[in-house]
This record gives structure tokens, C-alpha cells and sequence, in this order.
């Protein structure tokens, strides 16, 4: 199958120290990859290097190939904020602009886009709603702030604003985290329709949410702190949670690690 992400080699550093090391994969289109493994193993890092975030943080740079489709994202010319644009990013906290009403939540990357007609905009944002299952909650208070939903609806807001711009790419690192089971569970749904149109990368600390939604999984690991993190292994969810090839992916899944 074309893959729609290509990585290959990729370092990611903070200054001089290296956070992730030689990390190669691919990514197929239209699917969930799941990133799992220790805290501080660079998954949140190496998420934000598929968008060109990650060299945002003073000291941050990366070498390496990331290729989206045929379009090398470190390429020569190559425009961060039209990468972003490509690749969307939900964040660990539901995090609207908390002065902007839910219809401006939702509107806003479009309007950073260019020009739309009020009846394009009113298309487009009730269309999000509704990829987000958000609409029916929100249809009557479009015009109240963002920030005044619940926890679970915030998030989902962050999602619709996230799928407007119809990305191909969406990077969530730990979207439920700040979560109740409940609204888990609907972001989980979520994630399941999403990937219909999306392809879709997820961090999360959750082993029965990777199994859950995922149907690639990758388990990173470090030698110990201060260690650069490496890919252990990526393989079929199912495959990685039955039998996986590695012996520290076993540990780590069965609850035997460190
Ligand atoms: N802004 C930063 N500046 C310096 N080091 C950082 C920064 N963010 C993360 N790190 C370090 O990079 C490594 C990987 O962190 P991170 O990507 O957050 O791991 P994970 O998401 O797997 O918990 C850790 O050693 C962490 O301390
Ligand atoms: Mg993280």
C-alpha cells in the first residue's frame, strides 16, 4: 500500500542533547498508529517532528526524512506553517481559544487561510461540528465562548477546529488524558470514524486504548535516563498485544516494566 508517512532516520535534539535516535517508519493512510511506551521515551517529541513543532522549542532541531505523501516536509522551501496546515495536532489539554465563541473556534484556521463568505464559513464549521459528533450538543450555542463546554466537549471542539482545514494528517499525543471515562470513550468513537477520511497518530499511556483503537502499534523505549529513545518495534496492534517480537515490548505491555 502508498504509504503516507515516511520517516527515515530520523534525530530529534533539545540543544546538544538527543531525545530520539535513528527512528524509521510508515505510516498507510486512512488507518490509527498508536504510539505507546515509558514516559520520557521521546514520543511526544517525535510526534511533534512530523509537524515541524518540535523545532518551535528553543534548541530544538532534527535531522533526518519525513516524507508526507511525495512532499519531503524538511525540504528546501518547504513552509513549516503549511506542513501544520497538512498535519493537525490535538493536544494532551483541550485547549480553545478561550475568548472565541464555539462557531470561531472552529472558524479560526480558516479565516488565517483567506478569504471565506459568512455562508462558506457557517458550511464548513457545522460540517467540523458534526465530523467531531459535537454538533447536536453545540447547534444552540454556537455564538457562546469555547471555554464553556465540558472537558469532553472541549476537546471534541479542538478536533472539529483541528479537521476544518481538512488535514491529511492528525496528531493527537494524549488526547484523553485530562479526560473521564465517558468522554474517553466517545473520543475513542470518534477516533474510529475519523479515520475514514484521516490518517491518524495517537500517543497514549493507555495499553486497552491502543488495543482499543489502533491498528498499528509502535512501543518506543530508552536505555535508561538521559538515553536518546529508539523505536523498539511497530507492528500490527493485534500482533504487538498477542506476540510481539521483542522482549522489552512484552515486558512493557504485560505490566512487567522497569
Ligand atoms: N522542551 C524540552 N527541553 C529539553 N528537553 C526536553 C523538552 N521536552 C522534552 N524533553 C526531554 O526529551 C525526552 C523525551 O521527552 P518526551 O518527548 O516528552 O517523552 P514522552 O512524550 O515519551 O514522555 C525526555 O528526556 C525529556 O525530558
Ligand atoms: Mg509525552
Amino acid at each position: 500500500m502508498a504509504k503516507r508517512i515516511d520517516i527515515s532516520g530520523l534525530n530529534a535534539y533539545y540543544g546538544s542533547f538527543l531525545a530520539i535516535e535513528d527512528i524509521s517508519m510508515t505510516v498507510e493512510p486512512r488507518s490509527v498508529t498508536a504510539f505507546i511506551g515509558p514516559s520520557g521515551c521521546g514520543k511526544s517529541t517525535f510526534l511533534r517532528t512530523l509537524n515541524r513543532m518540535h523545532e518551535v522549542t528553543p534548541g530544538g532541531r532534527v535531522e533526518g526524512k519525513v516524507m508526507l505523501d511525495d512532499e519531503d516536509l524538511y525540504g528546501a522551501g518547504i513552509d513549516p506553517v503549511s506542513v501544520r496546515r497538512e498535519i493537525g495536532m490535538v493536544f494532551q489539554r483541550p485547549n480553545p481559544f478561550p475568548t472565541m465563541s464555539v462557531y470561531d473556534n472552529v472558524a479560526a484556521g480558516l479565516r488565517l487561510n483567506g478569504k471565506y463568505k459568512k455562508s462558506e464559513l457557517d458550511d464548513v464549521v457545522e460540517k467540523s461540528l458534526k465530523g467531531a459528533n459535537l454538533w447536536n450538543e453545540v447547534k444552540d450555542r454556537l455564538n457562546k465562548p469555547g471555554s464553556g463546554l465540558s472537558g469532553g466537549q472541549q476537546q471534541r471542539l479542538c478536533i472539529a477546529r483541528a479537521i476544518a482545514v481538512e488535514p491529511k494528517v492528525l496528531l493527537m499525543d494524549e488526547p484523553c488524558s485530562a479526560l473521564d471515562p465517558i468522554s474517553t470513550l466517545a473520543i475513542e468513537d470518534l477516533i474510529g470514524e475519523l479515520k475514514e477520511q484521516f490518517t491518524i497518530v495517537i500517543v497514549t499511556h493507555n495499553m486497552q486504548q491502543a488495543a482499543r483503537v489502533s491498528d498499528r502499534t509502535a512501543f518506543f523505549n530508552l536505555a535508561a535516563v538521559g538515553q536518546p529513545g529508539r523505536l523498539i518495534e511497530i507492528d500490527d496492534t493485534e500482533r504487538i498485544f498477542a506476540n510481539p517480537s521483542v522482549q522489552a515490548t512484552e515486558d512493557y505491555i504485560s505490566g512487567r516494566f522497569g
